[in-house]
């Protein structure tokens, strides 16, 4: 009897351990069995908060009861860093407090550009008018099928926003050259404020600085030409007197893949160009109106001889290497044409922008792809760009080493393999072989 009691003693307590165990599971990162879902989390506690703290207008607070209005009676104690941060900044001198930018906790809100705007109207305002302002929209607005760019919609939501949006939410966020709570304007100016975001294959602008004359002498003197330095830094050529709009004076070497001259103004909207890269265009007169923008800046220190001369080397630079990927894409194209890439496009899951058409450059994917539209990515996306952008920012070896080079020992390959593909289907028709597909699933 008493060995029953035990036994079902021992049996009750296993159960027990055993539904607890599965109530630990629940939540915790377990391995995925394949290749991860688009456009969905792949965790649970990333759906708590949801995109939230990237894009604040999408905000969902934590239940706090009862909290009212003394705010540092709990955060002195609970986020001690924060409250001190704060207490260190102006927005303490001038009576600016939690609420003014959080409400309290039965409607909490983190701060949009909005919020900053109600005192910062000016400031907000410019920021809006260049590309900043822009994005986030750039992102979730750009008329794919779900509404979104390509390569976001292909993604699962924690890389959306851990590897998209931290930088996108430069339109939903001011506090991106700024950080909170401290919000000083001098950390605003170090180049370093910019290069969390403008760094990488396709945008290494805080490399292209550091390795210029520029950036040498600002590592030398501790200082940019706005703190009585020698040396401009990106806020001397992209934030000239503190204006917010840091698409002034950028002419065809904008963001992206830049713009081309052509007979209208597109505005943010993309067109091709000649080679068939999609970017956008603008018009002769937007080109020398922002151009004399730019060389305002570089006479403070040069001869507008000089500036105007390194700057065409850089145009120069552009219009070439876009018209050396323009000789990619003629080869894929043709492949495309003759059914010849592997696998084509209908054969893999379908380009959440385009659908199963051939996308090349804009909303391009680089993943579940054929191998060359693979080699021609890297070539459009990363080496292309740093050639021109390399020589916008004075880095020689970005220019030609990083760039040029092997853009052009890429477009070799790319020839080749399409040569290769040729070859090979002439073969399997002549054997009567059905080719081999790419297989992806999903
Ligand atoms: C009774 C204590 C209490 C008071 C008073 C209080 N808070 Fe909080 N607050 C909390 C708790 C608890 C959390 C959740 C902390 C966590 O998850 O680490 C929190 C979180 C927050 C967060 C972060 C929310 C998030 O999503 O990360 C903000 C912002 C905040 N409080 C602002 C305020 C403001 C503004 C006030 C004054 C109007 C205030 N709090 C007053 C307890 C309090
Ligand atoms: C000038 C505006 C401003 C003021 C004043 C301000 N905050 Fe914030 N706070 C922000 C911004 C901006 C964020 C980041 C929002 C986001 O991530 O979307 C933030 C985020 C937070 C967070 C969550 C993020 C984290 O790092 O944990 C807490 C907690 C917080 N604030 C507490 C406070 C408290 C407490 C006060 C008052 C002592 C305060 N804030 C005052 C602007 C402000
Ligand atoms: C309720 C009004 C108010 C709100 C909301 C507000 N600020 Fe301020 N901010 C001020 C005032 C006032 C000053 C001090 C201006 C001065 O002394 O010239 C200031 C100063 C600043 C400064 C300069 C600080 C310095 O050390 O010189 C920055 C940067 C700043 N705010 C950014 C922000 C950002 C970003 C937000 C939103 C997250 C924000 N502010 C929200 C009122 C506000
Ligand atoms: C691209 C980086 C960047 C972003 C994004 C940014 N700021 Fe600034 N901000 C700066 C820099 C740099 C300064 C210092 C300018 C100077 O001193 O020449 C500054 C200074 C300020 C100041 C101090 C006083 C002044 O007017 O110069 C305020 C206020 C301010 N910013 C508000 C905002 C607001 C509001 C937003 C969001 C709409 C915002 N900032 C977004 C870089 C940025
Ligand atoms: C000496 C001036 C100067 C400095 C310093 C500078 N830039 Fe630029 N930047 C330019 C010029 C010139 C262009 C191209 C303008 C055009 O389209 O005619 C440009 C273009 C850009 C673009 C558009 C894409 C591209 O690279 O062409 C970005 C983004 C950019 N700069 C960011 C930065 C960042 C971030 C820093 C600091 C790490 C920086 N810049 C430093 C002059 C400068
Ligand atoms: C949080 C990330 C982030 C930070 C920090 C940041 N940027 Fe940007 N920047 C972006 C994004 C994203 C774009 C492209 C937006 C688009 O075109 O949709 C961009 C675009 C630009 C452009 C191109 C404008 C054009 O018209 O083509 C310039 C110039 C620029 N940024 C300068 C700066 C400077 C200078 C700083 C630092 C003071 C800075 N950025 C800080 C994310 C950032
Ligand atoms: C490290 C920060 C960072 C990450 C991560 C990032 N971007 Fe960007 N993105 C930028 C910057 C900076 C620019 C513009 C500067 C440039 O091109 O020289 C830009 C440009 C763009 C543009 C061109 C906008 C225009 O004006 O033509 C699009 C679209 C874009 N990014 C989408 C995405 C998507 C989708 C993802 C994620 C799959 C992503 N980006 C990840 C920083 C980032
Ligand atoms: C705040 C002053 C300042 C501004 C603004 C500035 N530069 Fe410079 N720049 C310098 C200094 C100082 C040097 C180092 C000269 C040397 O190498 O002896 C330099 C070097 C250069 C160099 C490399 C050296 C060479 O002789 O080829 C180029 C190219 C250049 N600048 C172009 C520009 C252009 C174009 C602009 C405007 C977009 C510009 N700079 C804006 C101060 C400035």
């Amino acid at each position: 009897m008493k060995k029953n009691f035990t036994y079902a003693l021992i049996f009750l307590l296993l159960c027990a351990v055993y539904s607890s165990s599965f109530a630990a599971d629940e939540g915790l990162p377990l391995p995925l069995k394949s290749y991860h879902k688009r456009n969905t989390s792949v965790t649970e506690k990333w759906k708590e908060a949801g995109r939230g703290y990237f894009n604040p207008y999408e905000y969902k607070p934590p239940k706090v009861e009862g909290a009212g209005t003394d705010c540092l009676k709990c955060h002195k104690v609970l986020t001690p860093t924060v409250v001190k941060d704060w207490e260190d900044s102006k927005h303490f001198k001038k009576d600016v407090g939690c609420t003014n930018c959080h409400n309290d906790h039965s409607n909490l809100i983190m701060p949009t550009p909005d919020t900053c705007g109600k005192c910062h109207a000016a400031r907000t305002m410019q920021h809006r008018g260049g590309k900043h302002g822009v994005g986030w929209k750039n992102v979730i607005a750009a008329g794919g099928k779900g509404g979104a760019a390509g390569r976001y919609l292909a993604q699962y939501s924690e890389m959306q926003e851990g590897g998209c949006g931290t930088c996108h939410s430069i339109e939903t966020k001011c506090d991106s050259c700024h950080t909170r709570h401290a919000f000083k304007p001098k950390e605003a100016r170090e180049p370093d404020a910019c290069g969390t975001c403008h760094m990488g294959p396709d945008h290494a602008q805080i490399e292209y600085y550091e390795s210029s004359k520029h950036g040498v002498i600002f590592k030398v003197e501790g200082k940019g030409f706005e703190d009585g330095g020698r040396a401009p830094t990106c806020v001397t050529c992209h934030m000239s007197g503190g204006n917010h709009d840091v698409s002034q004076g950028i002419s065809i070497g904008g963001a992206s893949q830049g713009k081309f001259i052509g007979q209208t103004n597109s505005g943010n909207s993309q067109r091709k160009n000649p080679n068939g890269i999609s970017m956008n265009e603008i018009t002769g007169e937007d080109f020398t109106r922002e151009r004399d923008k730019m060389l305002r800046v570089c006479i403070n220190c040069h001869s507008k001889r000089f500036a105007e001369h390194k700057l065409s080397i850089a145009d120069g630079v552009k219009i070439a290497s876009d018209a050396v990927a323009g000789e990619a894409i003629k080869e894929i194209v043709d492949l495309y044409n003759s059914g010849l890439l592997n696998p084509m496009p209908d054969d893999r899951p379908e380009n959440p922008f385009a659908g199963f058409n051939l996308v090349l450059t804009s909303h391009q994917l680089y993943e579940q792809t054929s191998g060359i539209e693979a080699l021609y990515f890297e070539m459009y996306k990363f080496d292309l760009v740093h050639a021109w952008k390399g020589a916008y920012h004075f880095s020689p070896d970005w220019t030609h080493w990083f760039g040029n080079a092997p853009m052009k020992l890429k477009l070799a390959r790319i020839k080749d393999m399409a040569n290769q593909l040729r070859r090979l289907n002439k073969l399997e028709l002549k054997l009567n072989v059905k080719p081999e597909k790419v297989e992806f699933g999903e």
